[in-house]
């Protein structure tokens, strides 16, 4: 992965455009996790001392082209003044007359937030009108959205082709610890994929089978796993029509040298409930009315010794049902060896996408792993292997394409 990076750029008196991304977690106008606004602050920091005039460009939900007050950007301005600790103004639109104008005012160290992307069509469709209409605002473009590079949109993609592009200090931080995770690790590198299907994670582990010695599998998607070796599953989430799938993601790990770990005993109960009353089985007999809710102290205790073999674990999904208590106890297990390990430094722990992040705080161990990922649609995509468009971009050789 080649970037440029802002630290190679001259940002002094420079209009900068900064896709970031802001589809921030929010109830009732307000956000509820600052999370990615936080982890922006090193860029905004580093643009307001290299005396940059900063845009920040990004999308909140999918306003599909309309324009929706309901999704306007002018709600975050309070917040990210105090996450930032600096004074942010707000454009009523991203181009045009008032962005323009905007554009004009600012003084070097300024900060403006521009309106909803996603009010415009030109937008998601990538269009060269519109990408020119935003690139009319800045000098320089800088990209410190890695949560958003998994779409090829004007304000993620368009833009790095025609101004002089860099990786913003979280896209460089997220595309760091992702190739230090599968691009170059540091072996034996051991991947656990949890959550619920193998449907939506299908691509995800045909790649993993191929860059890692372990996966350990997890959650609704090991039962799936079970069932395709004939073992009876009970009344378990389980997905019966994806046996041939689970079958030849076996077979390709046996050609890869990957092994894949599955439950050796799980927790199971009658019904999914705070509190329910449970029992631990095999994970090879699990009684025809109980299902499978998290994994056995067993699964636990031979996923721990295997992990402190590795020198790099990547992490995406739960090990069980990890919102109701207690059944996030073998996440949360696997959580604390993963912390340890990483803590006295002979494991690299990356972890991402979706609720993985939500099931990691839940362990109380977010900031002791080598790295959080913002990112939930893109880390997947990443961990399938797949080129992300606006990572891609910021490639200087491909700059002309
Ligand atoms: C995200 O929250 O994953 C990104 O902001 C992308 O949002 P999108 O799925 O609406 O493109």
């Amino acid at each position: 992965m080649k970037f440029s990076s802002i630290r190679d750029m001259d940002l002094k008196d420079k209009r900068v455009l900064l896709r970031a991304d802001l589809n921030v977690p929010a109830q009732r106008g307000k956000v509820t996790d600052t999370t990615r606004i936080d982890r922006l602050k090193p860029t905004i920091d580093y643009l307001h001392t290299a005396g940059a005039k900063v845009l920040i460009l990004s999308h909140f939900g999918r306003p599909e082209g309309e324009q929706n007050p309901e999704m306007s950007l002018a709600f975050l301005v309070p917040t990210l003044e105090e996450c930032w600790g600096t004074k942010v103004s707000f454009a009523p639109n991203c181009i045009g007359e008032k962005a323009q104008k905007a554009s004009d005012a600012l003084q070097s160290g300024d900060v403006v937030l521009l309106e909803n992307l996603r009010f415009h069509k030109g937008e998601k469709a990538n269009d060269p009108e519109f990408v020119r209409e935003l690139a009319s605002l800045g000098d320089i473009y800088v990209n410190d959205a890695f949560s958003a590079a998994h779409r090829a949109h004007a304000s993620t993609e368009g833009l790095a082709h025609i101004l002089p592009a860099a990786a913003g200090l979280l896209m460089e931080q997220e595309l760091n610890a992702l190739n230090a995770a599968l691009g170059a690790p540091e072996k034996p590198v051991m991947a656990i994929a949890g959550g619920s299907k193998i449907s939506t994670k299908l691509n995800v582990l045909y790649n993993l089978v191929e860059k890692t010695d372990y996966l350990v599998l997890g959650g609704g998607m090991a039962n799936t796993f079970m069932n395709a070796q004939g073992y009876d599953v009970g009344s378990s989430l389980c997905e019966h029509d994806m046996a041939d799938e689970a079958k030849k993601i076996m077979e390709k790990a046996k050609g890869t040298g990957c092994e894949i770990i599955l439950p050796e005993d799980c927790v199971v109960v009658s019904d999914i409930m705070v509190n329910a009353e449970y029992e631990v089985v095999d994970a090879k007999t699990i009684p025809e009315e109980k299902m499978a809710i998290d994994i056995g102290p067993k699964s636990i205790e031979r996923v721990s010794e295997l992990m402190q073999k590795c020198k790099t674990l990547v992490w995406n999904g739960p090990m069980g049902v990890f919102e109701i208590k207690p059944f996030d106890a073998g996440t949360n297990a696997l959580a604390h060896v993963a912390a340890e390990l990483t803590n006295n430094g002979s494991l690299t722990s990356v972890a991402g996408g979706g609720d993985t992040v939500a099931a990691i705080e839940n362990a109380e161990v977010k900031s002791e792993l080598s790295y959080i990922s913002t990112a939930g649609g893109a880390f997947l995509e990443w961990l399938e292997g797949k080129s992300l468009p606006g990572v891609a971009a910021l490639d200087p050789a491909r700059k002309a394409a």
